[in-house]
């Protein structure tokens, strides 16, 4: 039965996608898995193998291949590489004397439970209320390979460098990178990163962003130029 479902997925999903790319702009693959709970705000790309549940992803965001994505928002332009793992699931690590399922929880992880409620905090959320585990704001490159744990915020203009294993929370342009992923450097002065986070050139319309474009190569002409614009 699953080997029949595995061969009519990617042709029921051909329509999904030909509805996406003549609505939407998108560039999804066959191959890629979204469940419908997925919102993508439009001009997306997902390359094959990557798998993304109840998350909405923001305009011009695109995933490589094979990344795993659950209960995550996602910023405008953001570059995500190939392998990209967002890890929210938790097993308790003092206290109880065993960090099996069968002992914490009703949801039958190996097919069977010891307990008759749930008696354990299975997942790390940033926002419980929503249901979203990880915040990925706009304009954030992570690389190949990147684990981000559950509960966290990627700020704005962040970059993760390959590898990294993300344990905490990442400031806006800052650069993290290895395990457990410790700051490497800011990308810009605090002026610089104060005005960018004020201007939030994400939010502008596409015409907008082609007309100054040429300006996203130097941060200090940019920043000028939008000065004397005012
Ligand atoms: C982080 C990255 C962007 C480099 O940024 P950069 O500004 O050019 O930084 P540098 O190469 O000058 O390195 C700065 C420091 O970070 C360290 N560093 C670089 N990459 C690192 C990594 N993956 N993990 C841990 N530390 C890393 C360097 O060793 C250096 O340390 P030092 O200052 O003690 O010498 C790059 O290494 C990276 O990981 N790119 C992602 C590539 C990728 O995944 N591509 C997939 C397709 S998009």
């Amino acid at each position: 039965m699953d080997f029949l479902l595995n061969i009519f997925r990617p042709f029921c999903m051909i329509f999904v996608r030909f509805y996406l790319k003549h609505t939407k702009g998108g560039n999804i693959s066959i191959f890629a898995l979204l469940n419908r709970n997925t919102v993508l705000e439009g001009f997306n790309k997902i390359e094959k193998k990557s798998c993304i549940s109840n998350s909405k992803i923001g305009y011009s965001s695109y995933l490589s291949s094979y990344c795993n994505l659950e209960n995550c928002h996602i910023g405008r332009y953001c570059s995500i590489a190939g392998k990209v793992n967002i890890v929210s699931a938790l097993h308790p690590t003092h206290t109880f004397v065993s960090s099996h399922p069968a002992f914490y929880s009703i949801n039958k992880q190996s097919g069977y439970s010891y307990v008759d409620k749930t008696i354990f905090e299975e997942h790390q959320y940033y926002d419980k209320k929503n249901g979203i585990n990880v915040k990925i704001g706009n304009d954030v490159w992570i690389g190949y390979r990147v684990t981000i744990m559950g509960g966290l915020e990627i700020g704005d203009g962040a970059i993760i460098a390959t590898g990294a294993v993300v344990i905490n929370n990442v400031r806006p342009y800052s650069i993290v990178g290895g395990v457990p992923a410790k700051e490497i450097k800011r990308r810009f002065t605090d002026s610089q990163v104060d005005f960018l986070l004020n201007f939030k050139w994400w939010n502008k319309s596409t015409e907008w962003i082609k007309e100054n474009a040429h300006l996203f190569q130097d941060i200090d002409l940019f920043i000028s130029k939008q000065k004397a614009g005012k």
